[in-house]
């Protein structure tokens, strides 16, 4: 049993909606599909955008996951106590709803949903950006084929996600994301680009974070060392602390702001998008703002269950809070979207791994569950059979593409998608393997959940709308949690230690003493 909060201040219509959830019945998956003969109908749901040539969807599929009527109503019981549509409109208006920095969450202002002024302020430096990008793509700075984008989290996973799915026939500019500060990530960049024709992008939004300034400085002495003469003539700065990259050296009209009610895990939508405006093409980047904005509409006009990401949410608190499980895996079943679960870690981890509410009350269980993942097929030579056979319940988010990315025998993309489907179906119907189907070792004990996103195809509109999606579900899941997921207080503490140690000050414990001691460093 869990509760939110000390027990006199939980909002009481809140407890109640999770005390009438944990009180249901949990019929298994194979009854729930026996019980209700419209549960397809339900459960799975087509949502559209503007695609590459036409529209483009995706189908989402949670039937195969314990939601019924009797679940759904439980949880939009849940989602009034706890005001959802108040704070969804909260958001989607710029109110200050990362109540602990006292700021709004405005990348929805990035794709035209927000306070007027954000969403103005957001398309000039849109056009900004765009100008700058046309300029380069001219030749206006020279001849520029490679870009290296030095940023970390929310700084580099969107760029390079997008970079990865959007680029494989070939880049306008070819984008090299360096985000590590162990070296042998900046090495890698230099031997794969030219210094004569390398840009470097700094992407930071404090334009403070060590390892992108010490990244940046290290690009810059390998321009200079390569002949380049005016190193910080190749340098755009992506900030939302203009000053300090002006400050720092860069160029006025080379720097590409970004606002401050932009989160750093929600900023691939502004400046920090220029290395995909750049790499893959203006319209590549608008399509994805584009397909994330017709999610928003999605999310800000649908009520209940029905509102597809809400939807989502009420499983993944179903899985979390009620029955337990401490993971969530994601596997896409196509290469081009091979680093989304990376992406999803810092967006869910960061955003919900939090232990207080917005009240600063603790929550007493648990917040957001592990979020892991890989792609199909290769996971299921690997994980997947602790998926099917381990003493945890895992959910598992399947995405997949009826369009094939590759122009191989269509045998490929065929086998690739019965495999996806096969494990959705395979974990939710369990069996025996053996010959009298009584050997334990070779039973599958099945009713493992699973949900489905199938896209028509992975392109940058797609992209753009899933990515949107697991924000929006991300946000909802904190509402139902009743904390602030726009906050990251979590990596302060290490960052300071770190530091402490550098300026030789810090009273460490033993055991960090003599790991410093034995690398040759002293606190
Ligand atoms: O340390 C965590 C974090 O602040 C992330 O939230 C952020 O995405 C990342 O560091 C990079 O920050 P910045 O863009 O300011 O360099």
């Amino acid at each position: 049993m869990w509760r939110v909060g000390k027990e006199f201040n939980v909002n009481v219509a809140v407890r109640k909606a999770w005390d009438a959830i944990e009180a249901l019945q949990q019929p298994t998956l194979g009854q729930l599909f026996t019980a209700d003969p419209d549960r397809l109908g339900k459960l799975s749901a087509r949502l559209d955008w503007p695609g590459s040539e036409d529209m483009g969807g995706a189908i989402f599929d949670w039937s195969k996951t314990h939601l019924d009527d009797d679940v759904l109503a439980a949880f939009e019981a849940l989602a009034d106590a706890s005001d959802f549509a108040g704070r969804r409109a909260a958001l989607l208006s710029g109110a200050a709803i990362n109540v602990t920095e006292g700021r709004a969450a405005e990348h929805t202002a990035q794709r035209g949903i927000g306070a007027e002024a954000s969403v103005e302020e957001a398309a000039e430096f849109h056009h900004r950006m765009h100008l700058l990008v046309d300029a380069i793509h001219r030749g206006a700075l020279g001849e520029i084929r490679h870009l290296i984008h030095i940023g970390i989290g929310g700084s580099a996973l969107g760029p390079k996600l997008a970079i990865d799915a959007l680029a494989r026939d070939g880049a306008l500019v070819e984008v090299h994301v360096v985000s590590n500060i162990d070296g042998l990530a900046l090495e890698e960049a230099f031997a794969a680009a030219d210094p004569a024709t390398t840009m470097v992008a700094v992407a930071s939004k404090t334009f403070t974070t060590i390892e992108t300034m010490t990244n940046a400085a290290s690009a810059l002495d390998w321009l200079k060392e390569n002949g380049v003469v005016d190193p910080y003539g190749r340098v755009v700065a992506l900030t939302a602390a203009p000053d300090k990259a002006v400050e720092w050296g860069v160029d006025e009209t080379r720097v590409l702001p970004f606002s401050e009610s932009v989160g750093g895990r929600y900023s691939l939508w502004s400046s920090i998008g220029f290395p995909i405006a750049l790499g893959v093409g203006w319209e590549a980047f608008d399509a994805m703002l584009a397909g994330a904005h017709a999610v928003d509409v999605h999310f800000r006009d649908t009520d209940g269950r029905a509102n597809l990401p809400l939807r989502a949410a009420f499983a993944d608190q179903l899985y979390t809070r009620v029955r337990g499980c401490q993971t969530r895996a994601v596997f896409a079943y196509d290469e081009r979207l091979k680093l989304f679960p990376d992406y999803l870690q810092q967006l869910e981890m960061e955003s919900n791994g939090k232990r207080v509410t917005f009240d600063g009350e603790p929550v007493e269980g648990a917040t957001a569950p592990i979020t892991w993942g890989g792609v199909g097929t290769d996971g299921q030579h690997a994980v997947f059979q602790l998926l099917h056979q381990g003493t945890v319940e895992v959910p598992v988010d399947f995405i997949a593409s009826v369009a094939p990315g590759d122009a191989l025998d269509p045998a490929h993309h065929a086998i690739l998608l019965t495999n996806c489907f096969a494990q959705g179906a395979a974990l939710m119907a369990g069996g025996n393997m053996s010959a009298d189907g009584k050997d334990p070792a070779r039973a599958f004990p099945g009713d493992r959940p699973s949900a489905t996103i199938l896209c028509d195809d992975i392109d940058a509109a797609t992209l753009g709308a899933l990515i949107a999606f697991h924000e929006h579900r991300t946000f909802a899941n904190a509402v139902l949690l009743g904390i602030n997921p726009f906050d990251q207080f979590g990596v302060e503490l290490g960052k300071k230690m770190a530091k402490d140690i550098e300026a030789g000050g810090g009273d460490f414990d033993p055991s960090t003493r003599a790991l410093l001691e034995a690398a040759g460093l002293s606190a």
